[in-house]
Order: structure tokens, then sequence, then C-alpha cells
């Protein structure tokens, strides 16, 4: 009985198409929180989110809306990332839902994303709800849109909701829309518990809390529960919902979206995507669970303060509950001294990471570039992966080196073709197919290597198209290349973390710009650093940083007391995030030089 008034569903977009906004309205309308609590972008609660305007962590709250049938119902939004380093998180929150508000940019059209979150969403049978967004802007082409969501991804748009979230328009049209085309959650209220762990977070006081959504029985503080992945059991001490403030309750049923605690410690024995089931009567089967997600860029991170290592390492198994994507092992650089290899789904999601690490965990960092995974094939016959540029085996020992290749999706409007083709070519891309969508954009396929894509294609992409091409891409196969490792030395010295693979056509002007670049970013010292590409003890590449002369800083830092103490000061600021490497201070930059192209 209870059931029948509840929704779950989520939001999804393509990036930027107004979820988190409209999500907001939702909140606002449902008297979620009172106008004073409001503020933009409610559901994004990580100061990182705010900051950069983008949904990271999916997020799930508990609201109440009166509907015009005159009954309450119980909604469970949960609020989705959009960019495409974290659809990871899109499709947990699928699996906890029953349908999905599909938003859709009245001025920009199905995009690159939309297409990819809806798939997910339908492969899930969930029922869709389409929301045309923004039709308060001047360019907006709502009927375009309309027809372009039923050509397209081919589901009935007749009845999508015209809304623009930042005005209030449209909302209660799609408040009634999701009480009536979304089913209310099915599942035996009775039965032995099966809760789908989707999310989960440390807590220093309650130890690890979990993100659930129960499909069938009930759970209750005091249960004895047990994880069905990993058999570990404890006694629930506390069950409650989001809304968005976590609230208690006295327990959570079958077709309920909340949270649970269980004084949880050891954060090894819980994972996202895991079934919760009664430890006296538990469940014969455990729920689906995710798709594993593989990692697509691994890059070093290193504590600036070597004594920091352990740190790191808490930091990132605490990180890891709250983001199932990532990985790391321990590795020692020459250079770097010890850190760990990290793989990420993207550059965004490294970022995010760092960033995450260093806030969250107070730690300070230095990132090496990131890099593949290569496949090396040697002459001896066995096959080794290569996450780290500088342990590709020498080229005299290797037979083959494959490279990861992806199916890239590149959606445009039709005057921008020659320019999204000519840069896939550029990207050493090989042409699929295209096809016009209607008569203003068109759908490009190009199979490329990952690692041409992970640096700055996207930003190339946007900028060669006013910003009008949306991308996607998935992971395909690997493929031989003709692939070379180039090493960088600085005085004379091999800097391992500096190390990275590059197209044979490319090395020479590739190794040319890197020095160039190093030269321009490594600080001087007193005395001169030949700065030199090399392909194994071949030099491709060189130049040097030269001596700073004494008395033109002496001249500088001269002068009264005060002045010189606050350069000083600002000088060591400056000096940060350095690694000292040999006699070298490199920056954090340098170490990032090598993925800037052009
Ligand atoms: P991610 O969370 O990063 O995936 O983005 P999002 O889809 O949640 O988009 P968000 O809600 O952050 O909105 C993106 C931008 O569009 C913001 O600048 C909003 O102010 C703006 N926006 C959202 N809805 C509307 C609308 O109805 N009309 C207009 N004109 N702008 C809107």
């Amino acid at each position: 009985e209870h059931q029948k008034y509840i929704r779950n569903f989520s939001i999804v977009a393509h990036i930027d198409h107004g979820k988190s906004t409209l999500a907001d309205r939702i909140l606002e309308m449902t008297d979620t929180v009172a106008k004073r609590d409001m503020k933009n972008q409610l559901l994004d609660n990580m100061d990182l989110e705010r900051e950069r305007g983008i949904t990271i962590k999916l997020n799930a709250v508990e609201l109440t809306y009166h509907a015009k049938d005159g009954h309450d119902y119980e909604f469970h939004l949960i609020d989705t990332p959009g960019h495409v380093d974290f659809s990871y998180e899109v499709s947990r929150s699928l699996a906890a839902c029953e349908g999905a508000v599909l938003v859709v940019d009245a001025a920009q059209g199905v995009e690159a994303q939309t297409l990819a979150n809806v798939y997910l969403a339908i492969d899930d049978n969930l029922e869709i709800v389409p929301v045309i967004n923004k039709i308060d802007l001047p360019s907006a082409e709502p009927e375009k849109v309309r027809t372009e969501i039923e050509n397209v991804i081919g589901i009935d748009a007749s009845d999508a909701v015209l809304a623009s979230a930042k005005k209030g328009i449209g909302i209660e049209d799609l408040l009634e829309q999701i009480v009536h085309k979304i089913p209310a959650p099915t599942g035996d209220v009775q039965g032995p518990l099966k809760a789908l762990v989707f999310d989960s977070v440390y807590d220093d006081y309650r130890g690890v809390v979990l993100s659930v959504r129960l499909f069938e029985g009930t759970v209750r503080p005091g249960d004895k529960i047990r994880m069905m992945n990993s058999g570990s059991e404890y006694e629930v001490t506390e069950v409650g919902v989001n809304s968005p403030k976590p609230v208690k309750r006295d327990y959570l049923m079958s077709g309920d979206v909340g949270y649970l605690t269980a004084s949880i410690k050891d954060i090894t024995t819980t994972r996202v995507g895991d079934t919760v089931t009664n430890a006296d009567d538990p469940a014969e089967k455990e729920l689906p669970g995710y798709r594993e997600m593989h990692p697509m860029v691994y890059a070093g991170l290193y504590p600036t303060d070597n004594a920091k290592f352990d740190d790191l390492r808490e930091a990132l198994e605490k990180l890891k509950l709250n983001d199932a994507a990532l990985e790391f092992e321990p590795e020692a650089s020459q250079a770097l001294g010890f850190g760990f290899r990290c793989g990420f789904l993207g550059l965004l999601h490294m970022d995010v990471v760092q960033e995450r690490l260093e806030r969250e965990f107070n730690l300070e960092l230095i990132t090496t570039a990131p890099s593949v995974t290569y496949r090396a094939k040697l002459t001896d016959g066995t096959v080794k992966m290569v996450e780290n540029p500088s342990e590709m085996p020498e080229s005299s020992s290797i037979k083959e080196i494959s490279e990861p290749y992806v199916k890239a999706t590149i959606m445009a409007p039709n005057d921008y073709v020659g320019a999204v083709m000519e840069l896939c070519q550029h990207r050493r891309g090989i042409f699929d197919t295209m096809e016009y969508l209607d008569d203003y954009r068109v759908n490009i396929v190009y199979h490329m290597p990952l690692s041409e894509i992970i640096f700055d294609f996207f930003d190339k992409l946007k900028s060669g198209t006013h910003g009008y091409a949306s991308l996607d891409y998935e992971l395909e196969d690997y493929r031989p290349s003709d692939l070379v490792k180039i090493d960088i030395l600085l005085n004379g010295d091999k800097v391992d973390a500096l190390s990275f693979i590059s197209h044979r056509q490319f090395a020479a002007t590739r190794a040319r710009d890197i020095v160039d670049r190093l030269k321009n970013i490594i600080p001087r010292q007193n005395f001169e650093i030949p700065v030199q590409a090399a392909i194994g003890a071949k030099i491709i590449a060189r130049t040097n940083i030269k001596a700073y002369r004494k008395d033109v800083t002496a001249k500088l830092y001269g002068g009264d007391r005060t002045r010189r103490m606050k350069l000083l000061e600002k000088q060591k600021a400056g000096k940060k995030r350095m690694k000292a490497v040999g006699k070298v201070d490199i920056p954090q930059e340098a170490f990032m030089a090598v993925l800037k192209t052009d």
C-alpha cells in the first residue's frame, strides 16, 4: 500500500542541459527545503562541484509531492553527473530507479551524452519522461527538439514537458507526469531483505554510510545484516533518508531509497554494487551488481613530502569508498620517491581525485602526466601491460606495441563536418561512418587511439566547432602502432616521471616541443641545466636552461628588509608544488608539459 505512493527516478542529460537547476526547482516546489536554505545547485554538496558548476557525485534525496489527485507521493530523486568521465555514476543511480527524467536543452538539442545516458536508462527498462528545458532562451526551438528526440532517440515526445528550470516554468507539469508515467516500485515487503548498495561514504564517527535501494523486505536498527559479496555481518545502528539533510527513520522498506549505518569501520568489506541482506533470513540470490569499471588512464600521485606516503594511502582507501572507479597501487619513482600509480576514467576524473585528496585529506601532491595502458609483445613471447611509460621495455626486446582504441561518436552541426574530420584525421583517427540525423546535424564515428583523445582533443573539438560538437566514446580494442618511448634528461639525469610514449611520426616534433616547454617552466638555478629528449641512447632534441646571473637577483631582492622578506615569502609560496630531483627543482606544471600539443 505504502509502495503505491513512491516514485524513484533519476535525472539524466548531457552536461549543462540543466539537470541540477531542474532538481533545485523540484526541491523548491515540493517545499523540501525552506526558501531561506535554498541555494543554487543544492544537491551538488561538494565545494568542488559548486566552484566548477558540475555534478561529480550522484546524490539521492527524498521529497513529498502533494499531487492533483489529492494524494501525497514520496519521491526519491537521484541527481547524476553528465560528464562522460562520470557515466558509471549514472548507471549506478539508474539501477535504483523505475524511471528517468530526460532533460534536453531546447537550444542545443540531443547531444552525444544525451544519447549515451538515455540508452543506459532504456537498457534498464526505465520509463522515460522527456523534458525540453531552457524554453526561455531566445534561441530555443522546442518543436525542432521534440522531433529530434523522436527521430534520434526513438521515444514518444508528443507530451514532453516544456520547461524552463531557470524561470520555474513547467515544473508542476513535470511532477504530475512523474506521478502518472513512472511506475511505483514493486517487491515483497515481507520477503527477505534485498538492498542494493549504490553509493557509500566514510564518516569518522559513524563509520561507512551506505546509500541503499530496497528491492525486498524491511530493515531497522538492531537488525543483523550481511553483505552478500564479502560475507561480513553487522548490526544496523541507524537507517534514514536524505531530505536533503539526513533524517532518521524507524525502518526502511521495499521500494525505499535511503541510508544505513552499522558501525562499519573496515572499509574493505563494503563494495558499491553489493546486496545487503538479513543475516538470519538471507535472500537466496543477490541483486545484479554493476558493470565493473576499468580505468582508461593512469598517472602517478606522489606526496610532495615523502613522509606523507602512509597518509596518502589512507586517503586513497577512504576516497575509493566514495569513488568506486578509482584504482591504485604503490609505485616507486627514482625521481619522485614513493607514491601510487592510480587509474582514472578520464582526465576530469583525475583532476577531481587530486583536488579531493588535497582538500578533504589535506595533502599536497605531484601528479605525473597521464598515460593509457600499452600492450607490449616481447621477443621472448611474453606480453607486458605497461601503465607507466618509464616501464616500457627496451625497444630491442619488443616485438610489437599495441595501444587502446576507442569508438568515438561526435555530434555536430553540418557546417562543422570538415573541421571535425580534419581534427580526427590529425589525431590518427580512422573514419567509420557519417550519418545525417536531420537537416542540421550529423553523427560522425571514428576509431581513434585513446591516447589522442584523453589529452586536449575535447578542447580542440569544442573550439573548432564554436562549442557545438559533443563527444562520447567507448573502449574498443587494442591495435598495433609504431610507438616509441621518449625519455627526458635534466642535467644529464633521466627523470623517469617525465618519460612518455609517442607515435614515431610525431616523436621529433613532440620532443622539440617539450624540451622548449620545460625550458620555460623550470626555474633557473645558479648553474646551467641541459634539457634533452632521447629515444634509447639517441638524443633527438636538446636545449639549455641558462644559469641566473647573481647580480640581477641581488638588485632585485636588495632594498629594504620587509620588502625583501615579502619577496622571500612569495618565493616560498611559489615553490610549494615543487619536487627536488637531483639538484633541479621541478614544478608540477613540468610533469604535465607532455600533455599539451601544438
Ligand atoms: P552537470 O551537473 O554539470 O551535468 O550540469 P547540469 O546539467 O546539472 O546543468 P546545470 O543545472 O548546472 O545548468 C547549466 C547551466 O544552464 C547553468 O548556467 C544554468 O543556470 C543554466 N540553465 C539551467 N536551466 C536553464 C533554463 O531553463 N534556462 C536558461 N536560460 N538557463 C538554464
